[in-house]
């Protein structure tokens, strides 16, 4: 199976991995639930200082940054379930402008940063890309292959470390077969991807990936317009919906979010759903014994461990948030993962427990701009799943391996899964 996947699948020369940890840039946070808790303590919605999203490093002083510091708008926190609810339901409310001023510039105009009703008429269109159909298709002729694929370069040996051989290369893997873009490109679209990502630490980086992406989204646009495939690009180029289709700038700062939005999050669940496992060997055997906890499993890695902390939204006029009041202009900071381990929704919310009665929680967030991929994230970590729990057997961590845990701020994923397991043919 591993010679269906293209030689450069691995990526650029460098070593991708090492790139995208270096353009993510964040610090190692190992545990930030023990702040969420203290401010949640402090009410549902509470001001917070921008060193609370930047892992208490402060901007730094000196004129300039005091006044960047000063032109900063307020930002106030929602904690708990019920005003991260609030935020989430109520766009008019609570906008998704400010993700113009953040990502725009490098996504193009995407649905992220829209409101209604612009926002639901064109994920209306986008939407008709994810039809279950098309996603029982993706399952069997995509990521079942990928992952099957990548489990062939190491089955053999009884070690490895799942989240370099595994969770991060699979699902930019996924993304870019389903797009449909050549074979050929795959390493540079996963290079531009990282790029991207990497625009809130590297600016001209993160543009110079952008154009290169819409370049090279724009030849393969063209070429399905006049020759359609059952690839995703096919059908973002004919989806029609009352008389509206998409313009080649809308079909293209979608593809460039679903580089980030398909891909490190669905490594990073991926990744801590895997952890949680592995480091509560009781319930990973419960599960190899019995696959109906499957989904429960995978909605609790999500609950559990977030891999996406925080959204944001902004208020368009002075309002009240769980009866506080919040002056127009002010940043929202939409704390999921406080959320899901809030105390009134969840007994031992720290606990990671596939056994729990299942409840919603946010790592997908909620409302009208509700992930769109989160059916395929969900199919993805399956796959992933029952590939693992029925070719490798025996899987469980290194013993030899010392301190694997979680860590990120923003984003939250283990930087190394090394597992041991029965080597096979
Ligand atoms: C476990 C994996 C994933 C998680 C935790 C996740 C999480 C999220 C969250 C929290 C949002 C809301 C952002 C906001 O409103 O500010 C979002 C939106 C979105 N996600 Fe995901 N996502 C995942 C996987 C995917 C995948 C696999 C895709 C597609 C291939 C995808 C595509 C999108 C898109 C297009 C949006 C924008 C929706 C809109 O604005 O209407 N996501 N995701």
């Amino acid at each position: 199976m591993a010679e269906q996947l293209s030689q450069t699948d691995a990526a650029s020369a460098a070593d991708p991995f090492e790139d995208f940890n270096r353009a993510q840039g964040q610090g190692s946070i190992r545990d930030p639930y023990a702040r969420f808790d203290e401010l949640r303590r402090r009410g549902p919605v509470v001001k917070i200082e921008p060193a609370d999203l930047t892992g208490g490093q402060s901007l730094p002083q000196g004129g300039s940054h005091q006044t960047l510091r000063a032109a900063l708008p307020d930002i106030y926190s929602a904690l708990s379930f019920e005003a991260v609810s609030e935020v989430l339901r109520d766009g008019r409310r609570f906008s998704s402008k400010s993700y113009s001023f953040t990502m725009g510039p490098v996504m193009g105009h995407s649905i992220l940063e829209m409101d209604e009703p612009e926002h639901s008429r064109y994920r209306s269109l986008l939407q008709m890309a994810f039809t279950k159909r098309a996603l029982e298709r993706w399952e069997h002729d995509v990521v079942r292959p990928v992952v099957e694929g990548l489990i062939d370069r190491f089955r053999g040996r009884g070690r490895a470390d799942l989240v370099r051989e595994l969770t991060f290369p699979f699902p930019v893997s996924v993304i870019a077969r389903m797009i449909g873009l050549p074979a050929e490109d795959h390493a540079d679209f996963h290079r531009w991807a990282i790029e991207l990502i990497s625009v809130g630490f590297d600016f001209p980086r993160g543009l110079a990936a952008s154009k290169k992406l819409r370049e090279l989204f724009a030849r393969v646009l063209a070429e399905r317009r006049s020759e359609p495939r059952e690839d995703l690009i096919s059908v973002l180029a004919h989806a029609e919906l009352d008389g509206t289709r998409l313009d080649d700038e809308a079909i293209f700062a979608f593809l460039r979010l679903l580089a980030p939005a398909g891909a490190e999050t669905t490594y990073r669940s991926s990744s801590n759903l895997l952890f949680g496992l592995l480091s509560h060997p009781d319930q990973l055997e419960a599960l190899r014994r019995d696959r109906s906890l499957t989904d429960a499993a995978i909605e609790e890695g999500l609950r559990w461990e977030p891999p996406l902390t925080g959204i944001v939204r902004m208020t368009v006029a002075d309002t009240e948030l769980c009866g506080v009041p919040v002056p127009a202009g002010s940043m929202i900071h939409v704390n999921l993962a406080a959320a899901n381990r809030d105390p009134s929704r969840w007994e031992r919310p720290e606990a990671f427990d596939i056994h729990r009665p299942a409840r919603q929680h946010m790592a997908f967030a909620f409302g009208a701009h509700r992930c769109l991929g989160m059916h395929l994230a969900r199919m993805e970590t399956r796959v992933v799943l029952d590939a693992l729990l029925d070719g490798l057997p025996g899987l469980r961590l290194d013993p030899e391996a010392r301190d694997v845990h979680v860590t990120g701020l923003i984003f939250r994923s283990p930087l190394a899964l090394p597992v041991a397991f029965e080597p096979g043919a």
